[in-house]
């Protein structure tokens, strides 16, 4: 592909600002990038690599001569319009919900399962943040050994849900220490019916609820792990919880993989050496991931590693990244700079 013309819908979100950011960090091969948001974002201008970008609003026109288009502004905007992009020749790099799981979009992590790029028909769909982090880091694992259960429990940064919940979180933070009554308006989810604090606070709910009792975020963690692995007979269990943490998801993962005799070190070894993934795993040290830390960071961060005491083919892994990178905006990027190749 010659003379990428880059689309950026979402331009103004906590994603989308993170998308223009890594194709100039990155010299993506970008004859152009166009910015897009709402109508209320529109003349806006926004800066990245010494370049001043002026913001539009998202129209069905807006995609004439447009290659590539990345979308990040919610799933009622890609539903609206990725098809009207695609109608127009560009290719969708959608960063929501909205097509992850139709069997014509690919669901693509590049470290895990490059080769689905080949079978898109327009749209390409990025992976939820948690899942992105959590296949990364086990795919080396997978491919020697074999993984045949998975339960893992999520601690999610609030920049997950975007820039509101961010200010929520820092509004919140000062109203407590400020021992003023705390407004909350933004989580669990702007649309649930009741909304709780996240200042000091866990919430075990992410997006709504389905009969079975999981949430979405849940079902979403378990469904693509399946789909993205290939493998739907693989055992997936999520719990999904939101903590007062600007950027950056953890997750205490269990596995089984189908090998016994496998060892730490032998898992150590794997993900010293895996493509995109950094070992901090020395206990004597002190050493592990911390969401703190890996804010800002490309890679996903793995460490506390341990057998399971009663399994003989379960360990426990603790693994972190930075949720609007690797967990989105870096993965998007990724799968574009995978298809210009
Ligand atoms: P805007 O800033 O104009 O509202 P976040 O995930 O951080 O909350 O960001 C959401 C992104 O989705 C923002 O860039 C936002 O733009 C964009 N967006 C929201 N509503 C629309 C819309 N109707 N059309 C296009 N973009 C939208």
């Amino acid at each position: 592909m010659k003379n990428v013309h880059v689309a950026i819908v979402g331009a103004t979100g906590a994603v989308g600002t993170k998308i223009l950011e890594k194709l100039t960090e990155r010299k993506f091969p970008a004859d152009s990038i166009k910015l897009l948001a709402s109508k209320r974002s529109a003349g806006k201008e926004i800066k990245a690599g010494g370049k001043t970008y002026t913001v539009h609003e998202t129209t069905p026109e807006a995609f004439e001569g447009i290659d590539i288009a990345f979308f990040s502004a919610g799933g009622s905007i890609s539903e609206k319009f990725a098809h009207e992009a695609v109608k127009r020749g560009a290719v969708v790099i959608d960063n929501t919900s909205a097509f992850r799981m139709d069997p014509n979009t690919p669901l693509v992590v590049p470290e895990v399962n490059p080769q689905e790029l080949a079978n898109h028909s327009g749209i390409i769909a990025n992976p939820n943040c948690s899942t992105i982090q959590m296949v990364a880091a086990l795919q080396p694992i997978k491919e020697k050994y074999g993984l045949n259960r998975l339960i893992v429990s999520t601690y999610q940064a609030v920049s997950g849900a975007g820039v509101e919940a961010i200010d929520e979180l820092a509004e919140q933070s000062k109203q407590f220490t400020d021992r003023s009554e705390i407004q909350a308006e933004v989580l669990p989810s702007a649309s649930a019916q009741r909304h709780y604090p996240i200042a000091f606070n866990a919430i075990p709910q992410i997006d709504s609820f389905d009969e079975s009792g999981y949430t979405l975020e849940e079902l979403k963690m378990i469904n693509e792990t399946k789909k993205i692995f290939n493998d739907y007979d693989m055992s997936v269990a999520a719990t999904c919880v939101r903590l007062p943490v600007v950027s950056g998801h953890s997750e205490s993962v269990y596995i089984e993989i189908d090998q016994e005799g496998v060892s730490v070190e032998d898992l150590r070894g794997l993900l010293k050496n895996a493509p995109g993934i950094v070992l901090q795993d020395d206990p004597a040290a002190q050493l592990y991931p911390m969401p703190l830390y890996a804010e800002d960071k490309d890679e996903v961060f793995v460490g506390r590693i341990r057998k399971d005491l009663n399994e003989p083919t379960g360990f426990h892994l603790w693994i972190v990244s930075d949720n609007l990178l690797k967990g989105a905006a870096l993965n998007s990027v990724q799968i574009a700079e995978e298809l210009i190749n």
